[in-house]
This record gives structure tokens, sequence and C-alpha cells, in this order.
């Protein structure tokens, strides 16, 4: 076998014989490292291979769809779209400190059948810290601690467990590759030997791996092509709630999201969001205002805040939490073409209740109404609530899920919700008593709420 040193992007896994500063394929800077690479007959396949395996009828195939394996864990369950699949390979991507390992020792600790957690990170007496925190033992739950793949993948041969969880892919090394581990090589390297034993034993695995500054699973991406199912685990490790995204899933949809929150004794399910993220004030705050959101299938409402204040230096700031910069960018300067707001001369924040990253279009009247109730000092009512995406000519477009949206509304108890009328369709046949206010502009949301309450005030 041959050996020879290339430079590999740790990014996309491009391959280059000379360093590089930028990677031509996926445009990151400074992410070529130099690996050694071995090549040669490696897996080489006898002439006889071919004579082997035959293509056979899809009639003929057999099935096995029901055999999932239940989590014991609603919202884990719901994310994957009904529990494991055995055999598949699941990757789960977060934040150092997010909650990766409390959640998968949760799930190995609450499975009946027997599990196998591997960490290459920490040490046995530290898992148990972490099982003692959450208050739950178990005599099917095995730990190794172990990073070397040739004696893990043994390992699993003989403790024969049902589930298999890894606890890091970064962590991991194999004697088939040289380069040092946490490297590309050393991660395709380990997680396609672990995912063809999967495969081939039909024993389902858990990854975790690290993410990077830039939010996307540290290795290569050919990570999440090998893999069945990319979870992504996210949250603002300050603030208590968790999600967990589907962003890939071979055996279910990826529309579902699972919502956790991070209490002193491990993860609580979250199963009926709700009014989860809305304070109740006292009394009206300029600034404040709340969408009735849809994430994943369930709808919640979720409290937008925002402040507006004179620029102290010559640059005005534009911060936002739980909100896309660009986005708020974007409405900022439709608020400035449509209604005349010189917002380019105002510092403005803004702050999405919870920490969570939502990802609903119709946020887009709260942050434009928050914005313009900061503004202005004029407070929205509390028990009115909105539901709107906003385009670039300050037209206010309909959202998904809208039925959904107005009923989880009416539950909580808002007496008034604002939403496109583009709608007026779907809302004729429906029964409500909470009072749905239609509106086809900006100009229209700005008039219904702020101009006849401020000739009242003078
Ligand atoms: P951890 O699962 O170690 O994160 P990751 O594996 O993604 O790096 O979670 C670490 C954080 O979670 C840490 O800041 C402590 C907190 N935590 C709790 O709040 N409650 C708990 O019961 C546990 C186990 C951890
Ligand atoms: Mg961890």
């Amino acid at each position: 076998m041959k050996q020879k040193n290339v430079y590999i992007c740790q990014n996309c896994g491009a391959v280059s014989p000379k360093w590089v500063g930028k990677c031509p394929s996926c445009q990151q800077w400074n992410t070529y490292v130099e690996e050694i690479v071995t090549s040669g007959p490696k897996n080489g396949l006898s002439p006889n291979a071919f004579n082997e395996v035959k293509p056979v009828k899809i009639s003929e195939i057999q099935t096995n769809t029901a055999e999932r394996i239940d989590t014991n864990n609603t919202e884990f369950n719901r994310v994957l779209g009904g529990g494991i699949v055995p055999g598949s390979v699941i990757l789960i991507g977060g934040e150092p400190g997010i909650g990766k390992s409390t959640l998968s020792i949760q799930i190995a600790l609450n499975i009946p059948q027997k599990t196998l957690y591997v960490s290459g990170e920490e040490s046995a007496s530290q898992i148990k810290l972490r099982a003692d925190r959450i208050k739950k033992t178990s005599d099917n739950c095995l730990i190794l601690c172990e990073v070397t793949v040739e004696i893990i993948i043994p390992a699993i041969r003989q403790a024969n467990p049902s589930l298999v969880i890894i606890d890091s892919i970064q962590t991991l090394r194999t004697q088939n590759a040289e380069s040092a581990p946490g490297t590309v090589t050393q991660i395709r390297e380990c997680a396609d030997m672990l995912i063809r034993f999967a495969k081939e034993n039909n024993v389902p695995i858990i990854l975790i791996g690290h993410i990077n500054k830039d939010g996307n699973i540290a290795g290569p991406k050919i990570l999440e092509h090998m893999v069945d199912t990319v979870l992504q685990f996210e949250g603002d490790s300050s603030h208590v709630y968790r999600v967990l995204r589907g962003i890939k899933n071979r055996f279910g949809t990826t529309s579902e999201v699972g919502i956790f929150e991070m209490l002193s004794d491990g993860l609580r399910q979250v199963s009926n969001p709700g009014e989860l993220l809305i304070h109740h004030h006292d009394n009206d705050t300029p600034g404040v205002t709340v969408t009735a959101a849809v994430e994943g299938l369930r709808p919640f409402l979720i409290e937008v805040q925002s402040l507006v204040s004179t620029a102290a230096y010559g640059v005005p700031q534009r911060s936002t939490t739980g909100f896309d910069a660009k986005r708020l960018n974007m409405l900022l300067a439709v608020l400035e073409r449509r209604c005349g707001f010189r917002l380019n001369t105002k510092d403005v924040f803004l702050n999405i209740a919870g920490g969570i990253k939502i990802n609903d279009p119709a946020m887009d009247l709260s942050v434009i109404t928050a914005v313009l109730s900061s503004d202005l000092d004029i407070a929205i009512a509390h028990d009115v609530c909105f539901a709107g995406e906003v385009g670039l000519t300050g037209e206010i477009r309909p959202v998904s899920r809208v039925e959904q949206r107005i009923a989880e509304a009416e539950k909580i108890g808002f007496k008034k919700i604002i939403i496109s009328s583009a709608h007026k369709k779907n809302i004729e046949n429906i029964r409500h008593t909470i009072d749905i206010t239609t509106v086809s502009k900006i100009e229209e949301v700005f008039r219904l709420l702020f101009v006849r309450r401020k000739t009242v005030q003078e």
C-alpha cells in the first residue's frame, strides 16, 4: 500500500495535493489540514465477487416495517417518525454543552432493551454522575469508555445490545487511517466501519457529533450523506428550552421538532408547548407582541420583544436573538420605505423569548409591530396576537396552518388575532369566538394599531 500526504478540507472533504487558503469547493477559509492517506487495493474485490451479487425483483423483497424501537421518549420518537428503525444510523449534532450527552444517556436509561453507551469523552464515573443527576439507573445500560473502533466493534458484538450510542464520533480513531483523531479521514473511516456494522447486524447506532462555529456538523459534509438520519439539537445554553430538529430522515418527515426543557435533573419533554414562551405581563408594555407560531406541526404562542432607541454612535446597531438578522434588516427596510419610519438612525434590538430559534415566516408581522410599538412607545394590548409573513412591497402574506394557529390562540385566551386577508376563505367555515382581523398591507396594520389610539391619546 502506498502512503502519501495530501491536504483535506475539514469542512467538505475536498482533497488537494497542496495547501490552499480558501477551499475552492465549499468556499471556507483555512480549512485544509495535512493528512496521510493510504491508497492501494485495500478492499479489493476478487473477480468472483461479481458473480455472487444478483439483482432481485422488487416484488420479492421482504420488508420489516413494523419493528421500530420505542425510545420511551415521545419527543424523540416524534422527530424520528415513530421510534428507531433497526439498523439505522442517526447522527445528533449540537453545540458543546447543549445537552447531547444528557439526551442520549436518558434514552439509554429509558429503553427497556439492552443499550451500549460508548464514550470517548468522559470516564465511566463521570457518566454515572450524570445518570445520578437524572435519578435513574438501569441494568440494561452498559457503558464502555473507548476510542478505538477496532476494539469497540468486537465489544458491541460481544455485548449484543439493541442500541449503540457513540459519544462522540469526533473522538474515535481507527488504525486504518494515519491522521489524527477528529480529522476528515478519521471521521469518515470510523463512521464507515460503524455504519457497515449497523447495516450488517441490524443494530441501530446513534452517533453524537460536534458542530463547528458556523453551525454545521464538524467533519466532512459526507458524514451527513452517509447516515440515515441527521438531527440537530439546538437552543441557547443560557436558556432552558431545547429544540431537536430533523434535518434529514430516510424513515420519516423532517418537519417535526421535539421540544425539551433542561432541568436540574435532566431533560424534560415539553409535549404541549402552547403558551410556554409567553410571559404574562400585568400591564401592556411597548415593544412586546405575540406570534401564533407553528414549529414542526405544532402551534404555540411565542413572545417577540423589541427595543428601538436613538443610536448612541454613528452606526446604528441591529442585534437579534432567535431571529435571522438579515430578515430583520429586510423588515426594517420595508418599514422605512412603506411607512416612512426613519429607522436608519436608530438602534434596533430584537429578542425572541426562550432562546429558541423558530423557522416560521409568520413571525414577520409580530417583529414589525414590536418594532413599531417600541419606536412609537405605544403598547399593543396583551390579548392580541399575530401571524403573517411580510413581503418586500409591504404586503401581508398568508401563512401555513392558519386554522391551527387561530384555535391555539383562542384556547390560550387571546381575544384577537391579526392575519393576512388572503385567509378570508380559510376562516369562513371555522367556528371561533376569537376576533379575527384580516389585513393586506403594513399601512393597514399601522393604522389599525397605532393611528386611532394615537389620536385618542392626544
Ligand atoms: P451535556 O449533555 O454534557 O452537553 P453536550 O454533551 O451537548 O456537550 O450537557 C451539559 C449541560 O447540561 C451542562 O451545562 C449542565 C446541564 N445539565 C443540566 O442542567 N441538568 C442535568 O440534569 C444535566 C445532566 C446537565
Ligand atoms: Mg457531551
